[in-house]
Order: C-alpha cells, then sequence, then structure tokens
C-alpha cells in the first residue's frame, strides 16, 4: 500500500530560499563590471544588515526601504554613482529575482503531498506576492506572510509568533523552510519546527547549539523527507 505524507504546516522563507537576490549580479554588471558579484553580495549583506539593526533600535521602515539604502551603500562603496532612472530599475529587477532551480518542482511536489504552504518573509506583502508571481511560485502557496504585518523583521520573535498565529498552529507544529542560517536559528528558538535549505555544502551555521530539524539540499529532498 502507498504510504500517505503527513500534512504538515510549512512556511517558506523567500529571498534567498526560493528567489535567488545574488542573481542581481547580472542586473548590476553593466554598471560595476567585474565587481558585479562583490556588488550584489555586499548588497545583500547590507540589507539584511539593516533590516537587523532597525528591528533591535525599533526604527522600523519596510524591506523596500531596507533594500534602497542598502543599494545606495554597497555602490557608494565601489564608488559607483548610479543615476535615479538607474536606481529605480535595479529596485524594480529586484521583484523579478529568478527562482531556484529546485523551488518549483520542490514546492509541486510538495503540494502534491498534501501540505499546507505558505510563503513567510521580511518583504512587504505585495512585493513579495509580485516576485512569486514572476517567479512562477505563487500559485503553490496559499498565502504571503510579512515581517511587515508587525512592523519588524526576523528573527524578533514576534515575528515568528504572528506567522505561527497566522497559520493557526502551536509553534512546535509549524515549520519554517529557510536558506538563510539566521532565520532558522530563529525559528527554532522561538519554538517552530525548521527545514535548513542547503544548497551550498559550504554554507555554516552558526555553531550557537541551535540546529534544524532536517537539513536537505534542496526542495525536492525536502519533498523526499516529508513524503
Ligand atoms: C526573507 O525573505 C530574510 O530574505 C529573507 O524574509
Amino acid at each position: 500500500m502507498e504510504e500517505i505524507a503527513m500534512p504538515e504546516t510549512l512556511a517558506f522563507d523567500i529571498y534567498g530560499t526560493l528567489v535567488d537576490p545574488l542573481k542581481m549580479e547580472e542586473k548590476l554588471e553593466p554598471f560595476a563590471g567585474e565587481k558585479a558579484g562583490h556588488l550584489a553580495k555586499l548588497w545583500r549583506e547590507k540589507q539584511l544588515e539593516y533590516t537587523f539593526r532597525r528591528a533591535l533600535m525599533r526604527r522600523y521602515e519596510d524591506f523596500g526601504v531596507c533594500t534602497r539604502q542598502a543599494l545606495a551603500f554597497a555602490t557608494q562603496s565601489v564608488g559607483l554613482e548610479l543615476s535615479r532612472e538607474d536606481e529605480r530599475n535595479l529596485i524594480s529587477a529586484y521583484q523579478s529575482l529568478p527562482a531556484f532551480e529546485d523551488a518549483l518542482p520542490g514546492l509541486r511536489a510538495l503540494r502534491s503531498q498534501g501540505h499546507e504552504m505558505s510563503a513567510f518573509s521580511n518583504g512587504v506583502e505585495e512585493s513579495a506576492r509580485k516576485v512569486l508571481e514572476q517567479a512562477g511560485l505563487f500559485e503553490y502557496l496559499n498565502t504571503v506572510i510579512s515581517a511587515d504585518e508587525v512592523k519588524s523583521f526576523k528573527p524578533d520573535p514576534e515575528v515568528y509568533r504572528h506567522a505561527c498565529e497566522r497559520l493557526g498552529g502551536a509553534p512546535e507544529e509549524v515549520w519554517l523552510v529557510s536558506s538563510n542560517p539566521f532565520d532558522v536559528i530563529g525559528a527554532k528558538s522561538f519554538g517552530m519546527r525548521a527545514a535548513w535549505v542547503r544548497r551550498d555544502p559550504k554554507t555554516l551555521l552558526d555553531p550557537w547549539d541551535i540546529e534544524p530539524d532536517l537539513v536537505v539540499r534542496d526542495l525536492l529532498h525536502l519533498a523526499k523527507e516529508l513524503g
């Protein structure tokens, strides 16, 4: 007899997990040439740093503002001056970030197993939905839960509490699925379950003695583990 998977409640991180922010390298290339890879990485690092600092300082500005200010910092740091128009174009390209190769088949496989699946992101709902639609992933997800709804950012425990409340589950019944180590540790620290999507085996989890429940290579591997 075929075994039926137990349906789980899965909350998928978006940036870095479903779509790849480092792919902005291609859009930065015309401006920054061989520095484009470095710039894309710095942009992402600063974006996250700004969310952490703003949550800690209680100086909330949404993810779009953090993204814009991080781009300004990153370009200035390499002595690049972008016109307003170029800046606008880059920010709008951020809304069409490509999906990781395994994201679509992985979500499809998980969906067919009957899991409750939602997106859960620091991004504001409208932009997060747009990025998922552009990447062809939105149809596999029930809803988008945004940290913006509580005016803070992951890994603030309030953000994870909000996600669990919206999903109607006790923390230990809700899975965070994320590639971002800070997110995995944040969710586990709050009491959720967490699957760490470790596409690059060189990525390290911070040695805080807080471990994910599952480590998977990609979303297809997650479907196999939960199936
Ligand atoms: C997100 O989508 C943190 O980038 C991560 O929330």
